[in-house]
């Protein structure tokens, strides 16, 4: 590969300081009034919470439709404003004096589920890879240079590729321009909302191959949003599970997989096919109302779905706290003297 554009990022607080630290972050979209100026009330998206996401690692983040994933994500990369909370990278406060959007943003990127909704259509792919690096100042030859170094390195031939147009290729294809053009600008984030969803299985294990070999190579951290358990456990080295603009557990990929703590993430599990075929079992799946971010209810949001739940849990919502090493959980069973019988 030719000469990369500079770098112009450094590691600010060392390996030990969170890249991203997330705090007290709220979304809450309002509704319209009613015709007698009744109703009003907010959809609240995401309602207030708090993690980090580690330098190198890759973050899962994993919970039921309409939970808050892309709206956390869409917060993180500045696209929408939070009603509440901050977002801190690398020990800077994001959009402030410390660390302007322009400066935030080529360190961090994002790539969607929807390959062809993200590219120009009039534009080739060399010249989609390459505008990012033009508006951070780049030159046109060096950054059409990159673009083609970058082509070759997510599997397209640049000769074949480079003067193509985004309808002229497969999903696939499409999604490793995507993830070319996220990296152009050498971020060290790389959140990715559903990015391999919508391909097929053997094109998407040849994705995920791809992202894993890129993090290595050039040393990315990865937000990774995605429904399939399966691959959120391959990918992940620690897991959040959201419900209703909530956390209810994150923690370590394998303590979390092996024995989840939270009845929420119970459920979820139990409704993942088991790899192996002696132990596919047809366990209860969720049961209850489908969560409803407008009115959520009081106490532990998941009370009215929770086998567990105790009279305690619609009075008082539980704390996310470490429970197990470094595995945390929001769940008053986990929580001493909170009242739930089966607290210590
Ligand atoms: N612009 C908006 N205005 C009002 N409500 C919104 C808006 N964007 C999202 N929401 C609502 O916020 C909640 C969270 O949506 P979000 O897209 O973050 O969920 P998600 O976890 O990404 O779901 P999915 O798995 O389906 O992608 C949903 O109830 C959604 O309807
Ligand atoms: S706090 Fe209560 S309702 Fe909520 S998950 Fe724990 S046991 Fe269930
Ligand atoms: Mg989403």
């Amino acid at each position: 590969m030719n000469e990369p554009l500079r770098p112009v990022h450094d590691d600010v607080g060392g390996p030990a300081q969170p890249l991203l630290t997330i705090r007290g972050l709220q979304k809450h979209y309002p509704l319209a009034k009613g015709l007698l100026g009744r109703g009003g009330g907010s959809v609240r998206a995401v309602d207030g919470i708090d993690f980090e996401v580690r330098k190198g690692e890759t973050l899962g983040v994993v919970g039921e439709s309409g939970c808050g994933k892309s709206t956390t994500a869409r917060l993180l990369m500045q696209l929408i404003r939070p009603t509440a909370g901050e977002v801190v990278f690398d020990g800077r406060t994001v959009g402030g004096r410390d660390l302007p959007l322009k400066q935030f943003h080529r360190q961090v990127q994002m790539v969607f589920q929807d390959s062809y909704a993200s590219l120009n259509p009039r534009l080739t792919i060399e010249d989609s890879i390459a505008f990012g690096p033009q508006v951070h100042g780049s030159g046109r030859r060096p950054a059409v240079q990159r673009a083609r170094d970058l082509l070759a390195r997510v599997g397209l031939e640049p000769q074949r590729f480079a003067e193509r147009y985004p309808h002229e290729l497969s999903g696939g294809q499409r999604q490793r321009v995507n993830i070319a053009r996220a990296l152009a600008l050498q971020p060290r984030l790389l959140i990715l909302d559903e990015a391999v969803s919508a391909l097929d299985k053997s094109v998407e294990a040849q994705v995920i191959n791809l992202l894993l070999d890129l993090k290595a190579e050039f040393g990315l951290t990865y937000l990774f949003i995605s429904h399939d358990l399966q691959v959120v456990r391959y990918l992940s080295d620690r897991v959040m599970v959201m419900y209703l603009g909530r956390v209810a557990e994150l923690g370590p990929s394998e303590s979390l997989y092996a024995g989840p703590l939270h009845p929420y993430t119970r459920a979820l599990l139990s409704s993942m096919p088991s790899m192996d075929p002696d132990h596919r079992t047809e366990r209860a799946l969720l049961a209850g109302d489908p969560p409803n971010p407008i009115d959520p209810p009081a106490g532990c949001r998941f009370h009215p779905r929770c086998p567990d739940a105790a009279p305690v849990c619609g009075q008082r919502a539980p704390v996310l706290a470490a429970r197990r090493g470094a595995h945390t959980v929001a769940c008053l069973m986990h929580e001493p003297g909170s009242g739930h019988p089966a607290a210590t």
